[in-house]
């Protein structure tokens, strides 16, 4: 059983495959954390039961034994404002009667397989309840009645945890929520790394680590979604961690809007770790009888170094997160429009793309921004999706028809949370965007963001798109987002609820993809934001790939193809090849090949010898296909830490299969390079498909497989394929 109560002593211990994660009920009926690390057998750890702690200044509970316990030195599961923690606090809800302390004790609890839906949100789920365990603890302040309810969800196998919390109001008075964070550990050490991935618009998801210091530090968002600038996705490892070796606590927030990740380093060496929505822009009315349920906090656990937590995470979204039908099918191979042609197109330029697609061997061609209303540039029409028949040269069904009977299926570009200021929408209904009164709209790209917290807005912009998708027949969606939320405000709530409408934007577009992944199961969504903007757990619930940066020069793409393997499957990771120039196809596709692979660039436009390289990159992504959207991966040489060369690696599962690829990025200083591999078996020979030589897996990932033989110039690359014997 992953989740074990010892009645006797009061503790709780969940279990994964190498993790433990203990707390018990204390004194007074106190959530106290007591351990989260490498895996314990033991059964019995009344030692190691809680014994109070006491500082001078900290407010004592007088009800414990004299004053031996002070909340601000305790460890807490769910740590709540105003009762003696001073740290920063899980929950804060202001009380009918204006204040804003709380304390949440233990109620009951109780322990059972599977893991409950979130309503509304996006969520990891079970394809079997056996694969899981969830314990549910109810708490309740006893003073104002409110009660909170802790989910806590083991992977047994695979070494993860989700938490989540609902707050209930059971009362008969309007509470407000100013904050609500959906997990909380406390560490009795401080003797850690915070990694978090930073970046912009085009420059998505680098590493960035530090030691944590004596103060809170963190990365958060109010953009109104994840960001560009910082991922939802936070480290906190032992100091001398590696890719390799060391405790590594990964946590991943399934949200698409604001949130925060923060360490907090206390005066008695302890570590505060809190991740959850960002309580600089949420708030919400909890009207009596109503309850409200956080996003949830994915938590991995490594005891080898950063690269088993990612390939943790990698597994566990393969098959706990990334729904529906595109799960676990082969994807079509894609080629789009954006960089080769803008909105600068015709429907008999598209057509052109798909016939030389179909000579190439490629399944899909996907129509980007520029097809519906009189949107020529980027200045108009986003809200007013109605198909531009002058421009496709008839109905959106007749152009399509001629595209499939190339023998190419076809998707197409929509960004639904958003309208042109110079739109028939906006024209007809100009409260419909997000806004506040008396206040100038700041514009970005010549739009505004629609008020995705009212129904009416929501429902009104469906029903367009289900108007283009079910009339034609369209096998992909992209799903794009260009802009942030600034001057928030609803004109569908009072005053007092603006301070919800950043949450409830994220959840009406969250009620719209629901809709459109059930109305339309077999419709492939790729997420987008400006690239990845928006590349979260949250999107990829819905939208099995994200179209990974706008920025498709390949060594670029390195850094940015690393960073989001810290957490992210390489079969999410929108990757294609495109005209850029900083390397030949060869290279360029095989950094594409990462990802989900294609091209965003004039198929017109190749030489015959560069068709004949694109031929044989579309059957390496056939080869090739299992091994990159299901093997482990291993990160072998990092851009961010060597400036020479970047390397890395897929292994089958069972470690009969390994695709390793190098690139070189400036010219390297080693006389001979020897790239020692991973994940291989010890064990077994392998056979080098295109040389024919064997080598054994003890000599390729202790001496090292021989790249000597290859070019070392910038921006060569080169990939070895091994079979074992
Ligand atoms: C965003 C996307 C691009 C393209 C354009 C269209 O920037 O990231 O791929 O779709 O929008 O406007």
């Amino acid at each position: 059983m992953p989740i074990t109560y010892d009645s006797d002593n009061r503790i709780f211990k969940l279990d994964t495959a190498n993790s433990s994660y203990v707390f018990e009920i204390f004194e007074q009926n106190y959530l106290v954390h007591l351990y989260y690390g490498g895996k314990i057998p033991d059964a019995n750890l009344k030692e190691h039961k809680y014994k109070g702690g006491f500082a001078s200044f900290s407010p004592v509970n007088i009800n414990i034994d004299d004053d031996w316990f002070s909340p601000d030195v305790s460890m807490f599961e769910f740590p709540c404002e105003g009762s003696g923690d001073f740290r920063e606090s899980a929950f804060a809800i202001r009380n009918p009667d204006g204040n804003n302390t709380t304390d949440m004790r233990y109620v009951s609890h109780e322990i059972y397989n599977g893991k409950p839906k979130l309503e509304g949100l996006p969520s990891l789920f079970v394809n079997d309840e056996s694969e899981a365990q969830t314990l549910e603890i109810l708490t309740r302040d006893n003073v104002t009645g409110i009660q909170a309810v802790l989910y806590y969800t083991v992977f047994e196998e695979l070494g993860a945890m989700t938490r989540s919390v609902r707050i209930i109001n059971p009362t008969s008075k309007p509470f407000e929520i100013e904050r609500l964070l959906s997990c909380c550990v406390d560490f009795n050490t401080h003797d850690f790394d915070m990694i978090t991935l930073y970046g912009k618009w085009f420059k998505e998801r680098s590493v960035d680590r530090m030691h944590l210091s004596h103060l809170t530090q963190g990365i958060s968002s109010k953009r109104g979604s994840s960001s560009h600038h910082h991922n939802p996705f936070g480290v906190i490892c032992d100091r001398d961690a590696t890719e390799d070796t060391g405790n590594v606590y990964g946590f991943n927030f399934v949200y698409s809007g604001n949130f925060t990740f923060k360490a907090q380093v206390d005066g008695f060496a302890g570590t505060r770790v809190l991740m959850g929505l960002n309580p600089d822009a949420f708030g919400w009315i909890l009207e009596a009888g109503e309850d409200f349920v956080a996003p949830e906090v994915v938590m991995v656990y490594s005891d080898k170094g950063l690269g088993e937590m990612s390939r943790t995470f990698h597994k566990l979204y393969r098959k706990h997160l990334i729904r529906g039908k595109w799960a676990n099918i082969k994807r079509p191979l894609l080629i789009n429009n954006w960089e080769a042609t803008g909105m600068d197109f015709t429907g008999d330029k598209l057509v052109t793309f798909a016939e030389r697609a179909k000579e190439l061997g490629i399944d899909m061609l996907v129509m980007d921004d520029g097809w519906f209303g009189r949107r020529d540039d980027d200045t108009s029409s986003l809200g007013d999706w109605q198909v531009n028949e002058e421009k496709l040269g008839g109905s959106l069904s007749s152009f399509i028809d001629r595209i499939n009977e190339l023998g190419i299926k076809f998707g197409i570009w929509f960004e639904p949370e958003m309208i042109s200021r110079d739109s028939e929408l906006y024209r007809a209904h100009p409260d419909w965007c997000i806004h506040v009164p008396n206040r100038e709209k700041s514009i970005a790209r010549h739009q505004y963001v629609l008020d995705y917290s009212r129904k009416e807005v929501r429902d009104y912009i469906y029903s367009l798109m289900y108007d283009v998708l079910s009339r034609n027949k369209i096998d992909y969606v992209k799903w794009d987002f260009n802009r942030n939320l600034s001057e928030v405000g609803s004109a569908g709530f009072p005053p007092e609820k603006q301070k919800e409408i950043f949450h409830r934007f994220t959840l009406g577009t969250y009620e719209i993809l629901d809709r459109l992944t059930t109305d339309f199961p077999d419709i492939l969504l790729e997420g987008c934001s400006g690239g990845g903007g928006r590349y979260d757990p949250g999107m990829l619930y819905y939208a099995p790939q994200i179209w990974c940066s706008d920025n498709t020069d390949p060594i670029e793409r390195l850094t940015i193809q690393f960073g989001t393997s810290m957490c992210y499957p390489a079969s999410t990771m929108g990757a294609h090849v495109s005209a850029s120039n900083r390397a030949g196809y060869e290279t360029k596709g095989n950094i594409a090949l990462w990802g989900t692979f294609g091209y965003e660039l004039d198929p017109n436009k190749f030489s015959d010898e560069e068709r004949e390289i694109v031929r044989d990159q579309v059957g390496e992504y056939h080869k090739y296909y299992d091994i990159i959207h299901s093997g482990d991966l291993y990160r072998l040489i990092t851009p961010f830490e060597n400036p020479w060369r970047a390397a890395w690696m897929f292994v089958s599962e069972d470690k009969n299969e390994a695709l390793v690829t190098s690139v070189t990025m400036r010219r390297p200083e080693d006389r001979s390079y020897f790239l020692r591999l991973k994940g291989l078996d010890e064990e077994k020979y392998y056979v080098d498909d295109e040389s024919g030589e064997v080598y054994s897996g003890a000599l390729l990932m202790k001496a090292g497989l021989s790249f000597s033989r290859y070019g070392m110039n910038d921006g060569d690359s080169f990939k070895v394929y091994l079979r074992a014997l």
